[in-house]
């Protein structure tokens, strides 16, 4: 068990509701901990950490060393940091993005032959658990783990890279992945979200909405943040 042990309820009670989560991997790592600040000043509470590896997807990011980089700051503000993870054979990692103070860790079903056995490791760590799916897979790939879920996570860009287009079809999937796990699970946005995209996504059912370069490309990301969590009325 981490000595961080997922931070009690609050992380599930943020991640159940209608929030924006900026996410990091487009900010100016220079001044990583002050663009943070900036956000969780104007009112985000769900901090979004994207990890690659260079092999489920080519660019290589942050590891652990990042998320114990901002976990006090984000914790002081009764913020949680989610780890987004887009690697090969997540559940070999777990554990140490939990010990550096991940309150919610997202891995890819595609990542490991192993989703049930991950999704329970993360559960154990007491990271809230989150499990994601690419634009080509099946909403019915999560069916199976559909229970132990704090947050069903659709990409709607191919994951990798900020900055792509919306991918319009993700539309389709979110009212039956809504279906799936039932109210109070978050189900998470993310790619070419903005305060355009992300009505359609509430309306077909998504309550977290991922955002990276439309936040941190912003001369003001506190403001482009607060655009778009009025787009969505959120919390
Ligand atoms: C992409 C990442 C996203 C990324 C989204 O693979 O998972 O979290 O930051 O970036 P934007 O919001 O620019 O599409
Ligand atoms: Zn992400």
């Amino acid at each position: 068990m981490s000595t961080h042990a997922g931070a009690g309820s609050a992380p599930r009670e943020l991640l159940g509701g209608v929030r924006v989560a900026p996410s990091i991997l487009s900010a100016d790592f220079g001044r990583l901990r002050e663009q943070v600040a900036e956000v969780l000043q104007a009112g985000a509470r769900v901090i979004h950490v994207d990890v690659m590896d260079g092999h489920f997807v080519p660019p290589i990011t942050v590891g652990p060393l990042i998320v114990e980089a901002l976990s006090e700051l984000v914790r002081d503000a009764g913020g949680a940091l989610e780890v987004h993870l887009m690697i090969e054979r997540p559940e070999r990692q777990v554990s140490a993005f939990a010990a550096a103070g991940a309150h919610s860790i997202t891995f890819h079903a595609e990542a490991t032959p192993h989703v049930a056995y991950t999704a329970n490791l993360i559960r154990e760590s007491g990271a809230c658990v989150g499990v994601a799916i690419n634009p080509g897979t099946p909403v019915g790939a999560l069916a199976e783990v559909a229970d132990i879920l704090d947050v069903a996570l659709c990409m709607t860009v191919n994951p990798g890279w900020g900055g792509q287009p919306f991918i319009a079809h993700s539309l389709a999937k979110l009212p039956r992945l809504r279906a799936l796990v039932g109210e109070g699970v978050g189900v998470e946005v993310d790619g070419g979200i903005d305060a355009q995209t992300a009505p359609g996504c509430l309306q077909a059912g998504a309550s977290l909405f991922v955002a990276g370069s439309a936040v941190f490309h912003s001369a003001d990301p506190g403001e482009a943040y607060l655009e778009i969590a009025r787009s969505v009325d959120a919390e």
